[in-house]
Formats: structure tokens, sequence, C-alpha cells
């Protein structure tokens, strides 16, 4: 019989990735800016793919996590510095 939810050592484990996922979403996207602020539109339009992709990857894990009853708390949220 399937349990109805993870082992919470497991969700930590994924929760983790998902926090990197998101980091590489940030990085991603920081490097399109930069190249589009310069002038290298195809550069920029690279890294905003690889962007894009890193936010399925998110998804994916989210939506693994949520299947198996765990509604993730994604720890590496961080209010914005004003
Ligand atoms: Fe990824």
């Amino acid at each position: 019989m399937k349990p109805s939810k993870l082992n919470e050592k497991i969700c930590k484990l994924i929760e983790a990735r998902l926090a990197d996922e998101y980091k590489a979403f940030y990085t991603y996207q920081a490097i399109a800016n930069y190249c589009k602020g310069v002038g290298y539109e195809k550069a920029s339009d690279f890294f905003t793919n690889e962007s894009n992709d890193e936010l399925v990857h998110a998804r994916k894990l989210m939506t693994f996590l949520t299947d198996w009853n765990d509604i993730t708390r994604y720890a590496g949220y961080r209010k914005a510095e004003t």
C-alpha cells in the first residue's frame, strides 16, 4: 500500500532542490537581463530560455510534492530589501 505522505526527510531534500531550481532561474534571468542591457540580444534570448526551463523544473518538483500531499514550504524565499 502506498503511503499517503512522503517521509519528512525526503520532502526536505526535494525542497532543497526546489530552492536550487529557483536560484538557477534567478541567475539565468539576471544574465539575460545583463545581456539585453548591453545589446547581446541572442545571448539574452538564450539565457531567458534557460531561466524558463528552470521554472519548468521547479514546477515539476512542486507538483511531485503536492501529489504526495506535501504542500511546499519553500524556505528559500526572502523578502526583498528596500
Ligand atoms: Fe533545473
